[in-house]
């Protein structure tokens, strides 16, 4: 990566959740692992007026709050502090951006990368008055992120003002699972790996699963979740970039136009939703009451703030397929939900059985299992002959690779780090353009309209479970099983 000699950083929203939850203890770890540009300063800007001390005090306690191997000593904390600053803002006043300007000129930074970990209501009006000041020139970078609209109208509001302040190239739209280790490594082994790319198709596969469960539940965020609900917050963008990365051809190059321009015909040659396919291929829930990892939880209309009669879904499996030469029939099925059994992200590709069997038993086929979280690895499950008698069936056995031991230490770095690293190198590979973002809406929204438009509620599931029954039922259909029932 190219590091940037100076650079400038400010978040908007500097006492906000993100910022202080993600954003700094990953820019603390990209400085302990002497990976920041040297000659960086890190701006917070929010509504409360205080002092630069007063905000490094207010870090210092939010930091006790980082898991004991990332939190810093204080030695690394007064180093670390001494290149943040804090200026207080009106998002609302014009002449509040004039002075962040002159800030910002104060050194001319060879970077300035903006990010607007805000309320998204804002971004409009901060894109603008940014546009207004001048602080749109090509030194300039904005991160967005989630949730960038609530559908495609106004996702296409948000790009049509953020387009008229800046450039596409200077527009940096987070999708965190972008930056994770186990997703880049997915591009790897499809595309620095020989093995799979003659198998990767119809031919050889029957069925692509995509798994992203949580076990936790929407915990403090009802109000924000109850309005957006599982489809928005986890199918339209970490599951469909995780779907175009598997199910893209092979980038000419590896620069992000490139990457992006493949991605965005996955999105595409997705088969597009009717009303009657929604109720088909679609199913909903909403969890109740359960038992969790030996705890007992409450329901999703039990937490706090969320409305009693709520028909949020916090579950989601749906079935869809890409329409084109090389995966046409074959389904991919995409899954995710809050207080699942565990917290488990994974792919599995499910090959076809070979086409005429020599050996007794239940016929089974490969499968290679793509850990996402919380190991990174894979497993390839291949059969194998025990040895013990003539005439047996063949067993699974498998190949397991664990990632994380393979490459551990310093080398790998965790998702927000790696995303700012490469937002102050101007590295575009991991954000998201615009217009597949756009075109992930455009998939989605017959969904949402089909569950605005239906009398019917989400489907219960129990805490702790897998999702409701209709999930397992509609990849049965098909004459498959998810993972978990194997
Ligand atoms: C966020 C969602 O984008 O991703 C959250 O808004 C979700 O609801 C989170 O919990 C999951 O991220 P991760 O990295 O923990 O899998």
């Amino acid at each position: 990566m190219q590091a940037a000699t100076s650079f400038d950083l400010v978040f908007f929203g500097g006492t906000g959740d993100l910022t202080w939850r993600k954003l700094m203890p990953a820019l603390f770890q990209a400085f302990r692992h002497g990976k920041l540009p040297a000659g960086g300063r890190i701006l917070a800007v929010a509504r409360d007026e205080q002092s630069d001390e007063k905000y490094r005090e207010w870090l210092r306690e939010r930091f006790k709050e980082v898991e004991g191997s990332k939190r810093p000593s204080d030695e690394e904390f007064q180093r670390f502090a001494s290149m943040v600053f804090y200026r207080r803002m009106d998002l609302s006043q014009p002449e509040h951006y004039t002075r962040l300007r002159e800030w910002l000129g104060e050194r001319q930074a060879d970077t300035v990368v903006l990010y607007l970990a805000t309320s998204p209501h804002l971004f409009t009006q901060i894109c603008e008055q940014l546009g207004a000041a001048g602080l749109n020139h090509p030194k300039v970078r904005v991160v967005l992120e989630k949730p960038l609209g609530h559908d495609l109208a106004s996702a296409q509001q948000i790009n049509r003002v953020v387009r008229s302040v800046f450039d596409e190239q200077q527009a940096f739209r987070i999708d965190h699972y972008l930056g994770k280790p186990s997703v880049q490594n997915l591009m790897a082994l499809r595309f620095g790996n020989a093995f799979f790319e003659p198998l990767w198709r119809r031919e050889s596969i029957a069925n692509i699963q995509i798994t992203l469960a949580e076990s936790l539940g929407v915990g403090t965020r009802g109000p924000f979740y109850d309005g957006t609900g599982a489809l928005r917050d986890m199918i339209q963008n970490h599951a469909l970039q995780l779907l175009t990365i598997l199910a893209m051809e092979p980038p000419a190059t590896n620069d992000a136009d490139a990457i992006r321009d493949e991605k965005l015909k996955v999105l595409r040659a997705l088969k597009p939703f009717t009303p009657e396919s929604v109720t088909r291929d679609v199913v909903r829930g909403q969890y109740r009451a359960g038992n969790v990892g030996g705890q007992s939880v409450p329901g999703y209309l039990q937490e706090s703030k969320v409305p009693p009669d709520s028909r949020c879904e916090t579950f989601v499996a749906l079935r869809t397929e890409v329409q084109n030469w090389r995966w046409a029939g074959v389904p991919f099925y995409l899954r995710t939900g809050k207080r699942l059994a565990a917290r488990d992200a994974q792919i599995v590709i499910n090959f076809r059985q070979v086409p005429h069997a020599i050996f007794p038993g239940p016929q089974r086929a490969n499968r290679l299992i793509i850990k996402l979280q919380p190991e990174d690895g894979l497993e390839l499950e291949l059969l194998a002959a025990k040895g013990g008698a003539p005439g047996e069936a063949l067993a699974p056995v498998k190949l397991d690779l664990d990632f994380d031991k393979a490459f551990s230490g310093a080398a790998r770095v965790g998702a927000y780090e790696r995303l700012l690293l490469d937002a102050i190198a101007g590295k575009l590979n991991l954000f998201v353009r615009s217009d597949e973002q756009e075109q992930a809406w455009r998939w989605v929204g017959p969904v949402l309209d089909a569950w605005a438009a239906s009398e019917e509620p989400p489907r219960p599931y129990t805490a702790g479970s897998w999702g409701p029954a209709a999930a397992s039922a509609m990849v049965a259909r098909d004459g498959f099983t998810w993972p978990e029932e194997v």
